[in-house]
């Protein structure tokens, strides 16, 4: 038995952020933003916002596509760095607002990953035999948490929810392979440092903006471009097909240069790569799942397309999936 994606959904904030509206808060330019990352304009939330109201929508229009109800449902997973709160889960959060029963419902921390390990969860959740259909949710509300001085992190990231329905299928679609891994001696290069037990919220360290996104780019930029070739072919291989195999490359949207590279080293040529990093800019764990949508939406991939996703973030973490539409 397999497991497939039976539907997708994404939400994405109206308001727009562009490269010129950051020119008037730090010193930048649209030039050395584009240029650097790939990133034009980014969506950012409205205060009231949370992990839990900007995924709704999401779920609700994959449910509503998969054909299903939220009773249908049998387990809800939300990949986030950014929930609503601390405890309890956006996951239990979302199954309240959507009415579901009384089924298991758990964040998951992986960064910009964790769409990839939430999916490959829900595989393994379902593989066994043990659930059915499953809403996996990568959400993220970066804008949040960032630190609107510090130019090298403030022009890349934006808000946005994307969603997926897994369930078992016994035809010859579906999710064929995957991969994942973690090395947290790179933690320190990619972290929100306080609010946690290490360094729960004080004065102090609202004074010194710690809770903020602190990101060694140019560090983790070199670890992404390794680790994306890394997933990639470990992906690849688990499904057993080749690198010529791969109809559709879904990759992580942090930074147009490390998709290409991604690209380049698996011998796709970048009209078969999905690119939302423009208009979007980098949504951590929302980015596979929004591209994945808009890439099933707009009736790119076809049935029978094998299509890789492959993501890389803190922790640092990386992994992928391979699936046949
Ligand atoms: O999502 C999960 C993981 N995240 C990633 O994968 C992101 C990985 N990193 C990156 O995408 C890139 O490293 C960045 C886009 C963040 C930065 O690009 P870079 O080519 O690595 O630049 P850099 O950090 O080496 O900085 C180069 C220069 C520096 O000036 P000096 O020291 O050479 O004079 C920075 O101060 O660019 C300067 N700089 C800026 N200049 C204008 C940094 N940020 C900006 C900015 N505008 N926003």
């Amino acid at each position: 038995m397999r497991s497939k994606i039976l539907a997708t959904g994404s939400n994405l904030p109206a308001k727009i952020l562009t490269n010129a509206d950051l020119e008037k808060l730090v010193e930048t330019s649209d030039e050395w933003i584009v240029s650097r990352s790939g990133i034009r304009e980014r969506r950012i939330v409205e205060s009231a916002d949370t992990a839990s109201s900007l995924s709704l929508p999401a779920a609700k229009t994959a449910l509503s596509r998969a054909n299903l109800n939220p009773g249908d449902l049998d387990a809800i997973i939300v990949a986030t760095i950014t929930p609503d709160m601390a405890f309890p889960s956006t996951a239990c959060l979302m199954q309240n607002m959507l009415g579901c029963r009384q089924i298991p419902c758990f964040d998951i921390s992986a960064g910009c990953t964790g769409f990839v390990y939430a999916m490959k969860i829900a595989d393994a959740m379902i593989t066994t035999g043990q659930y059915r259909n499953i809403l996996v949710v990568g959400v993220e509300l970066l804008t949040k948490i960032t630190d609107w001085t510090d130019r090298s992190t403030c022009v890349l990231f934006g808000d946005g929810a994307g969603a997926a329905i897994l369930a078992p299928t016994d035809d010859d679609t579906g999710l064929l392979g995957s991969y994942w891994s973690a090395d947290g001696s790179f933690a320190p290069l990619l972290e929100m440092p306080a609010g946690g037990s290490r360094m729960p919220a004080s004065e102090k360290t609202v004074k010194e903006n710690l809770h903020t996104v602190k990101m060694l780019g140019n560090e983790t930029f070199k670890a992404a471009v390794r680790a994306m070739e890394e997933a990639s072919l470990e992906g690849i291989k688990s499904a057993g097909l080749e690198k010529a195999d791969i109809d559709w490359l879904i990759p992580h949207q942090a930074n147009i240069r490390i998709i290409e590279f991604t690209a380049k080293r698996l011998g796709i040529s970048m009209d078969k790569v999905i690119i939302t990093l423009e208009k979007y800019g980098n949504t951590s764990a929302a980015s596979v799942p929004i591209a994945l949508d808009e890439a099933m939406t707009s009736g790119k991939i076809k049935s029978g397309d094998n299509v890789l996703l492959v993501a890389f973030g803190a922790g640092f973490t990386w992994g992928s999936i391979v699936f046949k539409a």
